[in-house]
């Protein structure tokens, strides 16, 4: 093609690709229409209910355009009106957050800016509010300064970094591997275990520690795994603790296990994706020993209550975690002098990403610490408020959780398991809040975990009103 062509192509071209780029008067009016949207929904959070179970339509890609206001009504109708309203305080199942408003004013900059924040090259002001970021969590967890971090997805992915770090700190693999042992409780989060099959990690031994009655790991108990193992000639390797399980809000003796480790030099786990952030409360002193884990996970999109999509890991070992994300290119090479822990892509499988640290650094410099703080010791209050009613109207109770997720059954004389299913079928079935369910000790139990930022005293009104209400039916049911 001669150099006329080209140009006239070229603009042919632009009549199409210019429109992705839009004029002002246009990104007003768009901004603004999406700013009522986002008021309206937030404005109903409070009438709406918190789980809604329906049928999807058509949310394929279509040839024709559609008009932003007509997307708006089918998002509104298709996906927020449907399922479980995470930003609802009517969330209270899983590990639910909100989703802060100014996180989300964080996320529209960082879209619209888009800088490249995996290297410090590229973008040196958003890999330091990255690295800002990472400095804060380190020092509310007491790590030292010479230890790493990195901003991941959430836990799952955090998980993920931590445990390669310590198969390759630990040189796991080829014939080690099935002599092998990682030792954890039952009450840990089902993505370590994931984590250590996507790593080649399969084939390791899983131990799982004794739990006390309030779901602890028992110190002495792990001890003696280890002492039991290595006299067979094998290879223990990992702990895994948890400072807030998923289904009991329960924090391990972090200390106790911090000296079992210590003596048998083994990497030191600790997952507080969901708790974490509960060492800022009055319930810090049960995260003691926190800083002497060797990698420790963090999920400021539960406790910090960000929108999904944001988890942090910090490591002691910096190297550990160089050895398995750090690599060179040729393409790469206008940045290889930077400083390598500048760059939060040599410490992370991900080289180009979101850039999360706005989400975190943006709310945190508007709001302060202490709404958060606030926020979190509320949650504590709630859970005690909600099992003191639950145990008003007849329902047995887990034991007191540590934080603010526990589990609850109603003591139906026959078949309780069952009739405990069907309590919770009526739950969802009638969504004025949203709770899941989950087995304990071979016990069908439903769980509560308040930690939404929005969850008040009136939300736990209405779900202990919602529970008593749907039990009301299952015991009529089964009396016919
Ligand atoms: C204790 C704990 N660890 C890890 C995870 C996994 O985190 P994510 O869902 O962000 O991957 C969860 C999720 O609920 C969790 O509760």
């Amino acid at each position: 093609m001669n150099t006329d062509e080209i140009i006239r192509k070229l603009e042919q071209l632009n009549i199409f690709s210019s429109e992705l780029d839009i004029p002002e008067l246009q990104r007003r009016e768009m901004v603004n229409q999406v700013v009522d949207y986002t008021n309206t929904f937030i404005n109903g959070l409070n009438k709406t209910k918190g789980y809604e179970k329906k049928e999807i339509g058509n949310l394929a890609i279509q040839k024709n355009k559609s008009s932003l206001t007509g997307l708006l009504n089918k998002y509104q109708k298709e996906v927020a009106e449907s399922g479980i309203n995470a930003a609802s305080p009517k969330h209270l199942g899983y590990i639910p957050g909100g989703g802060v408003f100014t996180a989300a004013l964080a996320d529209f900059i960082a879209a619209v800016t888009n800088p490249f924040a995996s290297a410090y090259f590229a973008s040196p002001g958003a890999a330091t509010i990255e690295n800002e970021v990472i400095n804060w969590l380190k020092s509310v967890f007491s790590f030292p300064p010479n230890s790493v971090g990195n901003l991941s997805s959430g836990g799952s992915i955090s998980t993920l970094i931590a445990f390669t770090a310590a198969r390759d700190k630990y040189k796991i693999k080829n014939e080690l591997i099935p002599k092998t042992v990682v030792y954890l409780s039952k009450q840990a989060h089902h993505s370590a275990q994931k984590a250590l099959r996507i790593i080649g990690l399969e084939d390791v031994i899983i131990r799982y520690i004794p739990l006390d009655i309030n779901h602890r790991i028992i110190p002495k108990k792990l001890h003696e795994l280890i002492e039991t193992d290595k006299s067979y000639g094998l290879n223990p390797f990992l702990i895994i603790a948890t400072a807030g399980t998923t289904d009991t809000g329960t924090i391990d003796p972090l200390n106790d296990i911090a000296d079992v480790a210590e003596m048998h030099k083994l990497w030191y786990h600790i997952d507080g994706a969901y708790g974490g952030f509960f060492i800022l409360t009055s319930h810090k002193d049960l995260f003691l020993g926190i800083q002497r884990a060797d990698s420790l996970i963090i999920d400021p999109h539960k406790g910090l209550f960000l929108p999904y999509g944001v988890g942090a890991v910090l490591v002691k070992d910096a190297n550990a975690v160089l050895h398995s994300n750090y690599y060179t290119a040729n393409y790469m090479q206008d940045g290889h002098n930077e400083e390598l822990l500048s760059s939060p892509a040599n410490l992370s499988p991900e080289l180009t990403k979101h850039f999360r640290g706005l989400r975190v650094w943006l709310p945190l410099q508007l709001h302060g610490i202490e709404p958060f703080i606030s926020c979190l010791e509320e949650k504590l209050l709630l859970i005690a408020y909600f099992r003191n009613k639950l145990y008003e109207i007849g329902f047995c109770l887990g034991p007191e959780p540590d934080l603010s997720v526990s589990y609850f059954w109603y003591p139906f004389e026959t078949d309780a398991d069952e009739k405990n299913k069907q309590l919770m079928n009526e739950i969802h079935k009638d969504g004025s809040v949203f709770l899941s369910s989950s087995i304990i000790n071979n016990q069908f139990v439903i769980r509560i975990a308040i930690l939404a930022f929005r969850t008040k005293k009136e939300t736990i009104d209405e779900a202990v009103e919602m529970i008593a209400r749907c039990l009301k039916i299952v015991l009529q049911s089964n009396k016919q």
